[in-house]
Formats: structure tokens, sequence, C-alpha cells
């Protein structure tokens, strides 16, 4: 297949539905040669053959299969050049719950812990390769408090710090970026429980192609260490975080 991504070889956690499989279509409609990894086999199985790509299990919290993932790409294509790490859930729950602890840890373990593991393991990778572009799909609630789900809330800004932190180091010596997407809502089954309330209030939501046109914008962007606003009628830039003040000596 040809397109503007021939000859690229990408990885999209949580790939078997929504922003994930928005992308991973993308990509792999564009000539690229695409791995998902995700946690439900049979979706990952059949959106796989949907849309031209690969399928390995993968849960995001568990170390090894994110290693494994990013070597089984390695292997099979030879290259690493684009990492989606995408996969991710919503809490539903707040302090006060029966299961306020589990859920946080639950959510922080995928979320949280899934994204440094494919870190780890696509920076592993791509410093053996010729760098590579990694993007994980953090939320708009990494960019402000979302008070319906603050687990939620503190694992996306949890994305956001860590690809402030780390995305401006690899970027002059080997050429590997480091960015965040922040959506607001988008029309997935994360969002079911509230779309209902959303529509009702007229509130904008987003199409998964509007993620994945903002995935792009950020490809092309060439830059590290950004967190792209994705809103309703906007067109995605990075978030300008104001500076924290200096010393008044
Ligand atoms: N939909 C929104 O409104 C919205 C807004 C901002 C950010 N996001 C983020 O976008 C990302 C994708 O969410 P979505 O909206 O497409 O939801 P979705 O539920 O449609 O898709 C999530 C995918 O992740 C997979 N997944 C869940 N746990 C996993 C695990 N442990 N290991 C591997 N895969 C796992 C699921 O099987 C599914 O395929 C998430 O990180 C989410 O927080 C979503």
């Amino acid at each position: 297949m040809s397109g503007k991504y021939e000859g690229k070889v990408a990885v999209v956690t949580g790939g078997a539905k929504g922003i994930g499989r928005a992308v991973a279509s993308r990509l792999a409609s564009n000539g690229a040669s695409v791995v998902i990894g995700d946690i439900d086999d049979d979706l990952g199985t059949s959106t796989a053959a949907e849309i031209n790509a690969r399928f390995i299990h993968c849960d995001v919290a568990v170390e090894k299969d994110s290693a494994d993932l990013m070597q089984f790409t390695v292997d099979t294509f030879g290259s690493l050049d684009i990492v989606h790490l995408n996969a991710g859930i919503a809490s539903g729950v707040t302090f006060g719950a029966a299961n306020t602890i589990a859920a946080y840890k639950k959510i922080a373990s995928i979320n949280l812990d899934g994204v440094v593991y494919g870190m780890d393991a696509a920076i592993t990778q791509m410093l053996k390769l010729n760098g590579g572009k990694i993007i994980a799909t953090a939320s708009i609630a990494g960019l402000m408090g979302l008070s319906l789900d603050p687990f939620y809330t503190i694992t996306k800004h949890g994305v956001v710090g860590l690809v402030r932190a780390v995305g401006p180091n690899y970027l002059n010596e080997t050429r590997i970026e480091i960015n965040a997407l922040c959506p607001s809502f988008v029309d997935t089954d994360i969002i079911a429980m509230a779309k209902e309330f959303l529509v009702q209030a007229n509130f904008p939501i987003l199409d998964v192609s509007d993620v994945a046109d903002t995935f792009e914008m950020i490809l092309e962007s060439d830059q590290s260490g950004n967190c792209w606003y994705v809103i309703p009628g906007r067109i995605s830039e990075p978030f300008q975080f104001r500076n924290i003040p200096g010393p008044s000596n």
C-alpha cells in the first residue's frame, strides 16, 4: 500500500477501538506497517484484519508486555518509527466509594504505569535505531481538574508532566520526539456514561478523526515536549503553559 507513511513502522496501544483504532487505521491506510497492542484479543484481532494491521496481545499495565510489543514490531518490520501510547481507561469513581482505592490503583497501573513502561520500551528500541516519534494520549484532563474523575485527572496530569520533562531531552542527539495529545470529549465507549448528559447540554463532542488529524499534525511538527489540545471548533496547537515566577531576590 502506498502513501505518506510508506516504509514507516508504527505501534498503537489500545488500538482495538476508539481513538487508537482511528490512528492505527489512518497510519495503515497511508502505507505504514502498524502493530496494534491491546488487552481485548477478539476486537484487536478483528480490527487488525479490517485495517490491514497486525495484532499482539498487550496489557500495558504489565511491563513485559510493552517490551515484547516493541520487540515484536522491530523483529517483524525492522524499525520503530511511530509509537502511540494510547491505551487508557476512566475510573468512574471519586473519594467515598466502596472501591475508591482499588479503582485508583487500577487506573494508575494502566494510564500512568502503562505509559511509563511503553515509553521505556519504545525509547530502548529507538536509541538503537534512528530515533522515532512517541505520542502519548493524555487528555484535556491533563491540563485541568476533572472533578468527576480525580484519579483520571491525576494520571493524565502525570502523562503531561512526563512528556514535558522528557520531551526536550532526546530531541537533539537521538532525534526521538515525545509529545502528548490532549483531547476534550471524544465519541468513544469511554464516555458512554456521560454522553447523554453532554448531548443534552449541547456540549460538542469530537469525532475520533479529529484526534487522528491532530496526531498527524504532531508527527509533522518535528517538535518535542509539547501537549497538543484537541478542542471542538479550534485548530489544535501546543498548549502554552505559564512559566512559574522566578525568585524575587
Ligand atoms: N474518549 C474521550 O473522550 C477521551 C478524551 C481524552 C483522552 N482520551 C484517552 O484516549 C485514550 C483512548 O481512549 P478511547 O476514548 O479511545 O477509549 P476506548 O474505550 O474506546 O478505547 C480504549 C482501548 O484501550 C484498550 N485498553 C484498555 N485497557 C488496556 C490495557 N490495560 N492494556 C491495553 N489496552 C487496554 C481497550 O481494550 C480499548 O481498545 C485513553 O487513554 C483515554 O483516556 C479519551
